[in-house]
């Protein structure tokens, strides 16, 4: 017998071609590359800036309890969410919003629309101006000249100077490139090889880092759980604001990607894989940073500076200490680049959608947006803080908590619940409705008040 029946073969085809036709959508080509697109948006600078130090000042192996609670309960909640919406309308965030608001007569639904998308288009004008100061220090690895430098004097010298525009720049132009190449032949592609390169670095950095002496001290400080830190607000709250940037919540980039599958994809189980390898990249970026930083005898609560100050002062005591950098620094390009492609590809799709325009177009045009306002931001760390926090703070949750409404409540319950399981090896049950449609909205609400109060908690 034949391997292929023909026949059956062109039909499907011709249907595949009449469906793309009718929703002339890209598509990921299945549920591989379509979650190691949402690990790449998932997986970024703050599984490895901010995930170490946060774990290790709220309590060691207690933080893990909230923040698991917060990442697999509330995180994939909201990630199904996000991406049932995506499919469900065909469409991305803005376009999205926008129906279903007209389908139901109601007002409104262009000024809010405009809101996640915008926040993306947001963080991605900030993020870009630290995925150039990565490229930097992958280039000084690369050549040798972290040995020579002062790590701390070279840093407070490179931020905010002249030169990083041009870093920043060559961060929009690597997401353009692979934003301009689509969906499948750009974003799948990339996202293919990074992804695993990154898990593969990460570990054998992590063995290097905990074999060093004195590397125990980092690995107490990680995992001895002191349960005290649970009884403290500020535990709790961190572990929320973490669990709600990391998975990328920000009711536009996993809307967007969303709408690149097709019904047969499993979302809750897309959804629980991206939770995973999101936390597992966090885990293994805090077993790669702290026991390092311990064995040195350097602060494990640097914040901002553990990255550019603290890393490259243990790289340039370290035996192939330039080899070493050489391959975390990628590893971040890896990290950051694949969370810009996303923070692209949302404003993109509007773009392409609500003006009628090409991918290319509409791509050049928005990342010379994105970089022309990201220039006041190159040369200004208190407005860098200042617009990066207005963001993290107000417009991405609020983002997160438009799309839960229109979901749920604009668009209905059972539509949602119905979306969700379409292609669900174990469907959800309708118990998950009032978690989501109640719990979660309530507490993305919550995630904007904590944020106010306590200048930003993501
Ligand atoms: N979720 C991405 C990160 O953690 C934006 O950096």
């Amino acid at each position: 017998m034949w391997p292929f029946n023909f026949a059956k073969e062109d039909k499907h085809m011709s249907k595949y071609i009449e469906e793309k036709k009718l929703k002339g959508r890209e598509k990921f080509s299945g549920k591989l590359g379509f979650v190691m697109a949402c690990v790449g948006a998932a997986v970024g600078l703050g599984n490895v800036w901010m995930f170490p130090y946060r774990l290790g000042q709220n309590g060691g192996a207690a933080f893990l309890i909230p923040y698991f609670l917060f990442v697999f309960v509330l995180g994939s909640a909201g990630i199904v969410t996000e991406m049932a919406f995506g499919r469900f309308m065909a469409k991305g965030s803005m376009s999205g919003i926008r129906k279903a608001f007209k389908d139901k007569n109601l007002k409104g639904g262009k000024v809010i629309s405009l809101i996640p998308t915008l926040g993306l288009a947001g963080i991605l004008i900030f993020y870009s101006v630290v995925v150039g100061w990565v490229l930097k220090y992958f280039f000084i690895s690369l050549t040798g000249e972290i040995y020579t430098i002062n790590p701390s004097e070279y840093f407070n010298s490179f931020v905010g100077s002249k030169e990083t525009i041009l870093w920043n720049g060559l961060a929009v132009l690597l997401t353009l490139i692979i934003v301009i190449a689509g969906v499948s032949r750009g974003i799948e592609k990339i996202n293919k090889i990074m992804m695993p390169c990154l898990f593969i670095i990460f570990i054998v950095l992590a063995i290097k880092s905990l074999t060093l002496p004195g590397a125990y001290k980092g690995v107490a400080y990680l995992l001895y759980p002191r349960w005290e830190n649970l009884l403290v607000a500020r535990t709790w709250i961190m572990a929320l604001g973490q669990a709600f940037f990391t998975v990328s919540l920000t009711g536009c980039a996993l809307v967007v990607y969303g709408s690149y599958t097709d019904n047969k994809v499993d979302l809750p189980s897309a959804a629980i894989q991206t939770a995973l390898f999101d936390t597992l990249a966090a885990i293994l970026a805090a077993f790669v940073i702290i026991p390092a930083v311990f064995a040195y005898g350097l602060d494990p609560g640097a914040g901002p500076a553990l990255l550019f100050v603290t890393v490259p002062t243990i790289f340039k005591a370290m035996p192939l200490g330039g080899l070493i950098s050489t391959l975390f620094f990628l590893s971040i390009i890896f990290a950051s680049l694949s969370s810009c492609i996303v923070m692209l590809e949302g404003p993109v799709e509007a773009a392409m959608s609500e003006m009628n325009i090409s991918r290319k177009k509409a791509s050049i045009i928005i990342a010379i947006i994105c970089f022309l306002l990201g220039l006041p931001m190159d040369l200004n760390m208190n407005l860098f803080s200042k617009f990066s926090d207005f963001i993290t703070i107000y417009i991405t949750p609020m983002g997160t908590l438009i799309v839960a409404i229109t979901f749920f409540f604009v668009i209905g319950s059972k539509e949602a619940l119905n979306e969700i399981n379409k292609g669900a090896e174990k469907p959800l049950g309708e118990h998950i409705i009032p978690l989501i449609k109640y719990g979660f909205t309530a507490t993305t609400f919550i995630v904007i008040i904590l944020g106010v109060i306590y200048g930003g908690i993501g």
